[in-house]
């Protein structure tokens, strides 16, 4: 056997959907953050349509005790999507990067990419292209926000090169966020086993990424104005990523996250598994909109 070959992309994503969503109560009394609508959809649409852009098919939907059914009857199997489904249980929200332990078994030995199940991206990253080619270390992003400190922060070198993560600083060294989109390799689950919990109790996303850092093998791509990013954990941030995917759509005439779409798109559902899928909805904007897409192309 010729061990030297590198191993295909990655083939794994998770999206993390757990998490107290306390900043929106009352709304996250009874339905969880990543249930909520932005604009037309679910939420968690969102993150998902981003991973299946990537050409992810085989995902792990992570949220708490309670909220995990309710994906469940939401999202199924994925075999409507012509991807695979499926879940498992935080019981505490102890951290984002309890997310590769609690995991442990779906990944079975792989790498992953995981994306919050708050967030949302737009744009043209190469996502497909870049989980495609990715083989080793860790790979994340940095994306510039008036508001770093709410974020973990990323401070690069006059040649565009990693030199410091912190999270949450109080005094950021740059303005550069780390976006919920992370890639790593098989020896994340390692790396986590051996983080000690944050003051708040949490593994800390941040000390992952610190720890692929300092032994060189992370990369930060940043991100350009011509890419979205909008998180969604609160009143007025869930309202404008409402008004921006409202915007968009209302223009172009076109979906964000039309999970169906992006199924067929990328060829995980033929035509007639695009027809049956429809043809199984109940008599709304979103059905008319794939009856027009049937008809007129997609
Ligand atoms: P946060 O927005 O940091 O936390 P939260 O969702 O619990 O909201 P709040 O601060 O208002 O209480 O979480 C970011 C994303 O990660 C979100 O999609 C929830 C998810 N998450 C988990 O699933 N488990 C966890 O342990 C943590 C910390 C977050």
């Amino acid at each position: 056997m010729d061990t030297t070959r590198p191993t295909p992309g990655l083939r794994k994503g998770i999206v993390l959907a757990g998490g107290a969503g306390s900043r929106l109560y009352p709304l996250t009394r009874v339905a969880s953050k990543q249930l909520q609508p932005v604009y037309d959809k679910p939420m968690i649409y969102y993150p998902l349509a981003t991973l299946m852009m990537a050409g992810l098919r085989d995902i792990l939907v992570i949220s708490t005790p309670q909220d995990t059914p309710r994906f469940e009857d939401l999202l199924g199997d994925g075999s409507q999507w012509g991807i695979r489904l499926t879940y498992v249980v935080q019981p505490e929200p102890k951290g984002i990067a309890q997310a590769f332990l609690v995991g442990e078994e779906f990944l079975a030995g792989e790498g992953v990419c995981l994306i919050l199940g708050d967030n949302v991206f737009h744009g043209r990253m190469n996502l497909d292209r870049i989980v495609a080619e990715f083989r080793h270390g860790a790979r994340i992003f940095g994306y510039p926000v008036l508001d770093p400190e709410r974020y973990g922060v990323v401070e690069f070198d006059a040649d565009g090169r990693a030199v410091s993560i912190e999270e949450k600083p109080l005094r950021p060294r740059s303005r550069y966020a780390i976006p919920g989109l992370y890639l790593f390799d098989e020896r994340v689950v390692e790396i986590t086993r051996g983080l000690t919990p944050s003051p708040r109790g949490e593994l800390e996303i941040s000390d992952v990424n610190r720890a692929y850092l300092e032994r060189g093998e992370l990369v930060v791509e940043k991100l350009g104005r011509g890419i979205a990013w909008l998180d969604t954990g609160t009143h007025t941030s869930l309202l404008e990523a409402s008004q921006f995917i409202g915007l968009l759509e209302a223009r172009q005439g076109l979906k964000i996250a039309c999970l169906e779409e992006v199924a067929y798109n990328r060829g995980f559902l033929d035509r007639a598994g695009l027809e049956a899928t429809t043809a199984a909805m109940p008599a709304s904007s979103y059905r008319s909109y794939l009856e027009r897409l049937l008809k007129e192309g997609l």
